[in-house]
């Protein structure tokens, strides 16, 4: 069973139960050849590495090995007790043409030597195939997957995604692949697109073939070993990678970084301070034997790969990953190539976006403005905002620092002393009204001072976009004095209105949905404001506080109150959250609701969403943050699915 421990997007970090005890993902299962261990496996184990993958192909064609696995298992054989995955025989076909074996042999030697998951007998689909042929191996594949879930026994089965990069042939596999007794999904046929620095591609096939799976097996990355790709894979919601590159090009006298690969012959020093490397000079392990010299290498390989993992976790968590990928696709034009083709599935990547991060949205380059954060904002923005009702003139202001209301405090108050002006900063998310300028993301980017033409570029567009689609009868430029002036000519100073009630009804639209605003604030509405900061903290209509808004990301936190106002206004399921009746008297006590009580939910929910927790009945039980996307909600089993922050007495 998976659960889903932490997340950022479609990255998450799970635990993984296994025959041989849980796996914490991400994780990378160093590739452990049976006839020749570069690295033996107990050592393995005892540098952290809680899994390996190894071949049953080449345990069961070799006489001696296939005897011993068959009677001692294959954990005595390999001398390691921790998890151990068997490939099939998949990948010699892609290197040498034909196998001979069959599926039902080898998933069955697999189950017999005690794998703890083993790996059907796919079909590698190549790239230079073409449709039809590609299209007959997904079925076939599928066909094996079948036959194998039927013979797994006590062996957890992983079933391969095919389709090359035919994504609509791979969004179907994934989902076909969902519907059967499949435990982990691996992404295959990637190797010849990695070898061939074709990254793009490999985005796009990691992206459809993530569209079609359920979200409650982990994801597998067939052949990926390089510490360059593991944060572009995690970010894109692969768990699982595998590789014997560590030993392959430690052979071949070569030191894997996350920027790419040297040479030893190349380096001057060994640049790197890992446990191998730090007993070594360059010339201590140029004069070593050949042998030795690759298990120096090949341990050096295997700790830049986990600190690479360790270091992605930990951008995770603090919700940096983003930053990181940029950052490491930096390392290679095609790895560019990679962020970019990101940018085409900003769409697909914003429904697993959160509401908010703690970390800051750091500019990095153009392709930031690609981000699914930058989408939502843009989306929302155009489809959520309504101008306040009291004003019909949009003075548009260049972006200053942030929260732009505070920078411009002195002019807008100017402005507004002699019209009823509402102000609109053009940043590079798009239109920002001053009344959404502390939500997440606006307030909380860094952009560098000196714009380059992508961004200026970007806030040109949105503000073209701004010009067609605005509700204001006028809107004009800020130019200072002059503008001031103009302003004053219109003699329409009278009845101006009240930023802080512009500012809840535009966040109120933005976080929950159009009509929010006019839901929650019908009534006599009292603000109380921060002493040292003059913010907004709590919203109370006709003597209850019905909300909080959130200093670090500008979003409300519901109240009991406000949740029964939205619930009045929104339909079931939206914004909620249903959960079964046994769990009904914990959540009304505060307690969090876990995934295996949800029963149904609103399909448009997102991680860190307010969200409202009901019975059957729609009747309100607590109110919480979501932690999930609604088709894990009610795909995962484990883990919880909202934290609770308040709980409902009946
Ligand atoms: N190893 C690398 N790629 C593949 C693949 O597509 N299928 C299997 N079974 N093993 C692989
Ligand atoms: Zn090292």
């Amino acid at each position: 069973m998976l659960e889903i421990l932490k997340r950022d997007g479609l990255a998450r970090m799970c635990r993984f139960d296994t025959p041989h005890g849980p796996l914490e993902t991400p994780c990378l299962l160093p590739v452990v050849n049976p006839r020749l261990a570069t690295i033996p496996p107990r050592r393995l184990k005892e540098l952290g590495f809680q899994a390996l993958i190894t071949n049953s192909y080449i345990i069961r064609n070799d006489a001696r090995l296939r005897e011993r696995a068959l009677s001692e298992g294959l954990h005595r054989l390999l001398d390691y007790d921790g998890v151990i995955m068997t490939d099939s025989g998949t990948f010699q076909s892609h290197m040498y043409g034909e196998v001979e074996v069959r599926n039902p042999e080898i998933v069955a030697f697999q189950r017999d030597v005690g794998s703890d998951i083993g790996t059907v007998l796919d079909i590698f689909t190549e790239p230079d195939w073409g449709r039809e042929r590609t299209a007959e191996a997904v079925r076939v594949t599928l066909e094996r997957t079948a036959e194998a879930g039927g013979m797994k026994g006590g062996m957890m089965l992983a079933g391969v995604v095919q389709g090359s990069v035919f994504r609509d042939l791979r969004t179907e596999c994934a989902r076909d692949l969902s519907r059967l007794p499949v435990d982990v999904f691996p992404i295959g046929g990637v190797v010849p697109l990695m070898e061939g620095y074709r990254f793009a591609d490999l985005v796009d096939v990691v992206v459809s073939s993530k569209m079609g799976l359920s979200p409650d097996r982990p994801v597998h990355l067939f052949g990926a070993g390089h510490p360059m790709v593991f944060s572009l894979a995690i970010l894109l919601g692969c768990d699982m990678f595998d590789s014997a590159s560590y030993a392959k090009f430690a052979r071949d006298g070569r030191m894997m970084f996350p920027e790419g690969t040297y040479h030893l012959k190349d380096m001057r020093a060994l640049e790197c301070e890992c446990p191998a490397c730090r007993e070594h000079t360059l010339e201590s392990l140029l004069a070593l034997p050949e042998e030795r010299r690759a298990e120096v290498l090949a341990l050096h390989n295997l700790h830049a790969s986990r600190k690479e993992i360790e270091r992605a976790k930990r951008a995770l968590l603090e919700g940096t990953l983003w930053e990181l990928v940029e950052q490491r696709c930096r390392a290679h034009p095609a790895l560019l190539d990679a962020l970019r083709a990101l940018g085409r599935h900003k769409a697909f990547l914003e429904r697993f976006e959160p509401l908010s991060r703690e970390g800051a949205f750091f500019y990095t380059g153009p392709e930031s403005l690609d981000r699914p954060a930058a989408f939502r904002y843009e989306r929302r923005y155009f489809e959520r905002y309504r101008k306040p009702a009291q004003t019909d003139l949009a003075v548009v202001l260049e972006e200053g620092d942030r929260p732009y209301s505070r920078f411009y405090a002195k002019e807008m108050s100017q402005m507004s002393e002699v019209a009823r002006a509402h102000f609109v900063v053009m940043s590079p998310f798009g239109p920002v009204p001053a009344d959404l300028d502390e939500v997440y993301p606006i307030s909380q980017s860094v952009f560098p001072r000196i714009k380059d033409r992508d961004v200026q570029e970007r806030t040109r567009e949105l503000m073209e976009r701004f010009s067609h689609a605005h509700e204001y009868g006028l809107s004009m430029l800020y130019e200072g004095q002059a503008t001031l002036d103009m302003l004053s000519s219109l003699g329409d100073a009278q009845g101006g209105f009240d930023p802080d009630l512009a500012r809840i009804r535009a966040v109120a639209d933005y976080q929950f949905g159009r009509g929010a605003a006019e839901a929650l604030f019908e009534g006599k509405v009292e603000l109380t404001k921060s002493k040292n900061t003059d913010r907004i903290r709590n919203v109370a209509v006709d003597g209850e506080h019905i909300l909080s808004m959130r200093a670090p990301d500008g979003f409300f936190t519901l109240r009991p109150g406000g949740a029964r106002r939205l619930m009045r206004a929104f339909p079931a399921p939206a914004l909620r959250v249903v959960v079964d009746q046994d769990s009904e008297p914990f959540n009304r006590e505060g307690k969090n609701v876990f995934c295996q009580f949800v029963k149904a939910c609103d399909p448009a929910l997102v991680p860190m969403d307010e969200v409202l927790v009901v019975n059957e009945k729609d009747e309100l039980l607590a109110i919480g943050r979501a932690l999930l996307v609604a088709e894990e909600m009610l795909a995962i089993r484990k883990g919880l699915a909202v934290k609770v922050r308040e709980g409902v007495r009946a």
